[in-house]
């Protein structure tokens, strides 16, 4: 399996960075970290924000123009979450790992200024596009402090991908990844089960839900979008005062606050966050 040193970034594509860089520090207290640029090599533009308690950040990808593989994106898939993003001690060893593994890093090993990177495309992995890098040099790990925003964001605590085989997928991402797989559970009257796994060498964790039987929100997600990226779960200080912070924003939950479930939560519809689904959570009082 690979050796992860951290989980770096979840990265988004946009159609204007700036724009949803500032709706989201605005919401979940997402600092702007730094842009970049396009270059001839790498056609978008961006930006880094640092999330808090946690040093993993979140990136925006903007196309330059027409012919960028992120207005590529854009076009047959719109707005939302586009890769995920984990450093490694050694990228020569990582890719050799992953042929060993039987994936061959598209693209082979490419470089920037800053770090030497291999890819896993989404065809070899479920759906999502891995990013491997080496950093060229040492690189500052963000702190973990940082601010709470109108939703009083605590926490990400997973991200999920919507998979049609969840044992097939597990097994994939415990051989690649070493991660490994802790609570399991069905909700049939939802159409899905779900598992929960542990990522080395960060607090995140990663959740794969399949679908149970012919109808239900994964059963649809399916069907449109194919297996990947499905939604980013975050802890608040209180789902109550997210919501009425929304509210004043124009934006509802979809679907309702939830009360039944595993904890009390409720869902943004990717409508209302720029293509990202969002669940929001809250920790029951002790
Ligand atoms: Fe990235
Ligand atoms: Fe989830």
């Amino acid at each position: 399996m690979l050796t992860l040193n951290r989980f770096d970034h979840i990265s988004m594509a946009a159609c204007d960075w700036r724009a949803q860089c500032a709706r989201f520090a605005r919401l979940f207290g997402f600092r702007f970290l730094r842009e970049f640029t396009p270059r001839p090599d790498t056609p978008f533009g961006g930006s880094v924000s640092r999330i808090r308690n946690t040093a993993t950040e979140w990136e925006i990808l903007q196309p330059d123009g027409p012919d960028s593989l992120v207005q590529k994106f854009l076009d047959q898939r719109g707005p939302g979450l586009h890769h995920l993003t984990v450093q490694v001690p050694d990228i020569e060893e990582a890719a050799a790992e992953l042929e060993r593994l039987g994936v061959t890093p598209f693209g082979g090993i490419s470089e920037d200024s800053m770090w030497r990177m291999a890819y896993i495309h989404p065809r070899d992995s479920g759906g999502v596009l891995w990013q491997l890098y080496e950093p060229k040099r040492a690189e500052p790990v963000n702190g973990t402090r940082g601010e709470a925003g109108a939703l009083g964001f605590r926490r990400i605590d997973h991200i999920a991908i919507a998979s049609p085989d969840l044992d097939a997928r597990a097994v994939w991402l415990e051989r690649v990844f070493g991660m490994d797989a802790g609570r399991c559970w069905e909700v049939p009257d939802r159409g899905y089960k779900g598992c929960m796994l542990r990522i080395p060498a960060t607090e995140l964790k990663l959740e794969i839900l399949e679908p149970l039987g012919d109808e239900g929100f994964l059963q649809t997600f399916l069907a449109r979008r194919g297996p990947g990226l499905h939604h980013v779960s975050c802890e608040v200080e209180s789902v109550d005062a997210a919501v009425e912070a929304l509210a004043a924003e124009g934006v509802s939950p979809a679907g309702g606050v939830d009360e039944s479930g595993w904890r009390r939560n409720f869902f943004i519809s990717p409508r209302d966050a720029n293509g990202v689904l969002f669940q929001l959570f809250e920790e029951p009082e002790a």
